[in-house]
């Protein structure tokens, strides 16, 4: 060993870390350059052999040798470092002016948002959600609501029978049947919402829809009055249409209730008619085996399209069986 050979390994060393590409290149360069292996490790190793004086030059040349061969290395992985990080840079940039590809999600329609809220706003309050079947019984859609075998109701014109007709088996032509299906299957106290579709043979026009939705409220309870069901709607109206809306009952006449009125809202400046209340009539609680001495009831029952209506001011029943997304949009449902 001689301080040529040595200046010889430091110079290959240098011109092999220079001419390296990549930090992978460099390991390389490295191990052979550097490791057990090489001759630099070799010289080192070999010091001790050598005579006393030969260890003084020598060992001088020899670690001045080691330095220089690792600030070259240091020089080349810092080089490769900074090339790894601006290629990096340079290919993983994020250009956010180009245009997005858009997955449109799926949403709910109006119809159904509105039917999530109303439940919400009852369960709130203990009441229990039910839903019966769209294909129903005659005898539950009409007999056991007092509606009788002539009423108008009950011709061609307004229900869907279904074949064979002796099945008796009708499409519900509200959501009343489910009250019954309630207090045959549960006992007082009684707390229900009902919402479901329903079905009439009308045509489709501005107002009508021979598919539609109600919601149908139901309460037996014991000391039920006419009150409660006036707080009721005073308060579900008044989180359907804004904390400044007003009911009013006007009497009529429902078979399944008594006495019966139908519940307007002053919304906008003007009454509207909403929806038919009443106190369950006591032929009804009997047929359901309902001891009308201890309980009394209160129900109602209202259009969802028609509240979705007059609500946001829609004047076509179209718009909502339509399906049109520039309509369901509207609606926050984040199509
Ligand atoms: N079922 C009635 C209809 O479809 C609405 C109704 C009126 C429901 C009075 C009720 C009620 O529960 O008490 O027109």
């Amino acid at each position: 060993m001689n301080a040529q050979e040595i200046q010889g390994w430091v110079d290959s060393a240098d011109s092999a870390f220079k001419a390296c590409a990549t930090l992978d290149d460099l390991k390389s360069a490295r191990l052979l350059h550097t490791g057990d292996k090489s001759y630099i490790s070799g010289a080192s190793r070999s010091l001790g052999s050598l005579s006393p004086d030969e260890k003084i030059s020598l060992g001088k040349l020899v670690g001045e040798a080691k330095a220089s061969i690792a600030n070259s290395l240091e020089a080349a992985t810092k080089r490769l470092e900074d090339e790894r990080d601006k290629k990096m840079l340079a290919e993983e940039i994020v250009d956010i002016t180009l245009p997005v590809r858009r997955n449109h999600q799926g949403g709910l329609h109006p119809i159904s948002i509105i039917k999530n809220d109303i439940s919400d706003f009852f369960i709130e309050q203990g009441y229990f959600v039910e839903e019966g079947p769209e294909l129903e019984s005659g005898w539950l859609n009409f007999d056991a609501l007092n509606i009788p075998a002539d009423h108008p109701a009950r011709t061609m014109q307004d229900t869907f029978f279904v074949e064979p007709l002796e099945s008796g088996m009708v499409l519900r032509t509200h959501t009343s049947p489910v009250q019954i299906r309630t207090m045959l299957t549960k006992k007082p106290p009684i707390y229900v919402i009902c919402p479901g579709r329903t079905f009439r043979a009308d045509e489709l026009d501005a107002t009508h829809s021979p598919v539609f939705h109600q919601v149908e409220g139901l309460v037996v309870d014991r000391g039920i009055t006419m009150a409660h069901l006036k707080g009721t709607l005073d308060n579900f109206a008044r989180y359907m249409f804004g904390p400044d809306v007003t009911t009013r009952l006007r009497p009529s006449f429902f078979p399944f209730t008594e006495p019966s009125a139908e519940v307007d809202v002053f919304f906008n400046g003007r009454w509207i008619e909403w929806g038919g209340c009443g106190m369950v009539n006591p032929r009804v609680l009997q047929t359901c085996g309902i001891d009308t001495k201890e309980f009394s009831g209160f129900a109602f029952g209202m259009g969802l399209e028609r509240t979705l209506m007059v609500r946001h001011g829609i004047t076509d029943m179209h718009d909502i069986v339509e399906g049109d997304l520039r309509f369901t949009r509207q609606f926050g449902v984040g199509l």
